[in-house]
Formats: C-alpha cells, sequence, structure tokens
C-alpha cells in the first residue's frame, strides 16, 4: 500500500510516499480501507520528532484520524460476532498510520458515518470530537447554560468546541489570530470572539462580566495564559489543559485555587486504552452524532490535499492560514 512515512525529524520536506505492507488486524481490530485522513497539530509535532508514537502504532506513519470503508473483521477471542462487518462506510480514531490506504484500528473506536457526510469530512471529525467531548464534557462537566471558553477557536479543536458547546446551551467566548478568525468563530457559535493579538483575552471578559463567570477553560496555550484563565474562572470552575503550545511552567495562586475550589486538569487522549476510547465513541454516538446528521453541528474542512501532497498540508497549517481542519484523500 501506500503511505506517508516521516523519514527522519524535521521540516514537511521529510514526509514521503512510500510503499509498506498492508496491515493486519489483530484480535479485536477492523482494518480499513482509508478514503480520507484528518490532519491534526500533534502529527506536526511527531514529523519534528518531539511526539513518538505510541507502543502498537505505526513508529513512522502519520494521522490520528481516518474515515474508509471496512475491508475485513478480524476473529474475536470469543469468537463472537462484532458490530461491523465488510462493506461499511466508518470513521475511526486512530493511535497512528493515518496517512496511509489500509490502517487497522479497534472495532469499538469506529463510528458510523454521519448521514450525507463524505468521506474528507467524515475524517475531520475524529480526533477533536473525541478530545473535546473527554475533556469538555466528560471531564469538564460542561452544563447547559453554562460559560465556556475554548483558546485557539479557529483550530480543530477550537472549531468543534465552540459548535459542541453551543449547541449544548452554552455562552461560547474564544480566542483566535485575525479579525477573519474571530468572525469565523462567532459564525460558529461563539457569542464573542477575541483577537488575542490586540485585546488582552482577560481584560475584555472582565469587562464583560465583573465576577468571574466561566465554568470551564479549554486551553491548549498554558504559560503566561494560566493564571489569567484562574482569575477568570466562576467558584468551582474547571481549567482543563489538553497542551501548553506558550510554555509548560506557569506561576499560580495556589490559595485563590483552594478558597475558590477551581479545579486545575488536563490530559492527552493518543496514549489512552482503547476501551476508554471506544467508551467515548459511544457517548459521541448517542449525543453528537445525531447533532451532526442533522446539520446542528457541521464538518469545518478549510482544504483538502492529496495523499501524496501531505508535506504541502503541513505547511498549510504550520502557516496558521487555516480555518478548522485540513484532511488528505487517497489516490
Ligand atoms: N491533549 C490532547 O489529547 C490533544 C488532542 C488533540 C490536540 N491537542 C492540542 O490541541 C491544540 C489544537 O490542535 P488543533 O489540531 O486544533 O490545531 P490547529 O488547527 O492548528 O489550531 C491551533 C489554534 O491555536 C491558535 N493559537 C495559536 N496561538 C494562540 C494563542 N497565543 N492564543 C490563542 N490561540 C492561539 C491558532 O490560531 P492562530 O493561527 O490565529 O494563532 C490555531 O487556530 C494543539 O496544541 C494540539 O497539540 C491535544
Amino acid at each position: 500500500m501506500k503511505a506517508i512515512i516521516i523519514t527522519q525529524p524535521g521540516e514537511p520536506g521529510v514526509l514521503q510516499l512510500a510503499e509498506r505492507p498492508v496491515p493486519v488486524p489483530a484480535a479485536g481490530e477492523v482494518l480499513i480501507k482509508v478514503k480520507a485522513a484528518g490532519l491534526n497539530r500533534p502529527d506536526i509535532a511527531q514529523r519534528k520528532g518531539r511526539y513518538p508514537a505510541p507502543e502498537g502504532a505505526p513508529a513512522d506513519i502519520p494521522g490520528l484520524e481516518i474515515a474508509g470503508i471496512l475491508e475485513s473483521v478480524a476473529e474475536k477471542k470469543d469468537g463472537a460476532g462484532g458490530r461491523w462487518k465488510a462493506g461499511d462506510s466508518v470513521c475511526a480514531l486512530v493511535s497512528g498510520g493515518g496517512y496511509a490506504e489500509y490502517c487497522c484500528v479497534p472495532e469499538g473506536q469506529c463510528l458510523p458515518l454521519p448521514e450525507n457526510f463524505s468521506f474528507a469530512q467524515a475524517a475531520s471529525l475524529p480526533e477533536t470530537f473525541f478530545t473535546v467531548w473527554s475533556n469538555v464534557f466528560d471531564r469538564g462537566k460542561l452544563q447547559k447554560g453554562d460559560h465556556f471558553l475554548v483558546h485557539g477557536g479557529s483550530g480543530g479543536i477550537g472549531s468543534t468546541a465552540i459548535q459542541m458547546a453551543s449547541v449544548w446551551g452554552c455562552q461560547v467566548f474564544t480566542t483566535a489570530g485575525t479579525p477573519e478568525k474571530c468572525r469565523f468563530c462567532e459564525e460558529l457559535g461563539a457569542s464573542r470572539a477575541i483577537n488575542y493579538h490586540v485585546e488582552d483575552f482577560e481584560e475584555v471578559m472582565k469587562g464583560l462580566y465583573p465576577s468571574p463567570a466561566l465554568s470551564v477553560i479549554l486551553d491548549m496555550i498554558g504559560g503566561e495564559y494560566t493564571p489569567k484563565n484562574l482569575r477568570l474562572l466562576a467558584d468551582e470552575g474547571r481549567l482543563i489543559q489538553i497542551n501548553a503550545a506558550k510554555g509548560k511552567s506557569a506561576t499560580i495562586d495556589l490559595l485563590e485555587i483552594m478558597r475558590r475550589r477551581l479545579v486545575v486538569t488536563g490530559s492527552t487522549l493518543r496514549a489512552r486504552d482503547s476501551g476508554f476510547k471506544s467508551d467515548i465513541a459511544r457517548k459521541l454516538e448517542a449525543n453528537i452524532w445525531p447533532l451532526l446528521s442533522e446539520g446542528l453541528i457541521l464538518p469545518v474542512v478549510h482544504a483538502v490535499f492529496p495523499l501524496k501532497e501531505a508535506a504541502r498540508a503541513h505547511e498549510l497549517m504550520e502557516s496558521g492560514g487555516h480555518l478548522g481542519k485540513i484532511v488528505l484523500e487517497m489516490p
């Protein structure tokens, strides 16, 4: 099969098209003929050598999400029949190996294609939807009517979080880097998008709410954002870290955490076991997939590149010129 491999850590040019054997599904896994694969920021970190694949995932083929047609199902250990059969159209969260014509995945991590979705649209969903659900809804316990802030609103995670939280009945706030990106976030459902290059998000939020009003903040920036985030949380509020792009160290006021019973937490999805990921898949299927099929939450695909142009797709993501998701399509 054709696959994009990371020939060595480095710039986008290290991504090269190569021939690799078709993988063989282990017990409990399915083999998918991949039609499209989504790009995510962690793919860039992996290409640069800073985010190695977990055990069991292909070491040099990036790609955390796919959509395609189920080719075969490995026999289950107990001989029982599984949910999926050859020919089913699915999308799936994978631990790596998505930039390829075939990919194996534990069957519980598959979801059906939402109604009327193309493979490219469906491939743009799993990584951000699993991440946002598990962090914002499970870990952060976001409730209808809550006030929610997500940083980086115009990216893959941000555009997903804005839509999911606003459909959930929350007031959503976000930060983004240009007036165009801010408009895009507000069109997706944010009540107010703050251009972080020209406005201080803490000052803007304090202008809107003199008393701290945010129940949940989803942050991937860290560093100097952290004390500001904490000051904006309402009593019992939750700050959830999914990266620390601008600094893994921050000074925080521990007395404020005690006084206002704040929670600082975070997680990484990729290394979690398949039982955990399958559990999120079922929650998404029950709670969010119907909203996708009804058009209440939209896939946001900014650009689609052929597989062999994965390096160009990475360049676009690193330039920050995208709104939402970037997808690769197989030949
Ligand atoms: N922990 C996990 O399980 C997990 C899973 C998936 C992703 N992630 C993390 O989540 C983050 C987003 O991933 P993604 O795939 O959505 O990437 P993406 O599409 O590139 O989005 C990143 C966004 O962050 C914005 N941004 C950059 N600097 C910012 C700042 N100082 N303040 C506010 N926004 C800023 C960018 O907007 P501008 O270009 O306008 O600045 C961009 O829209 C990444 O850091 C990734 O590593 C974590």
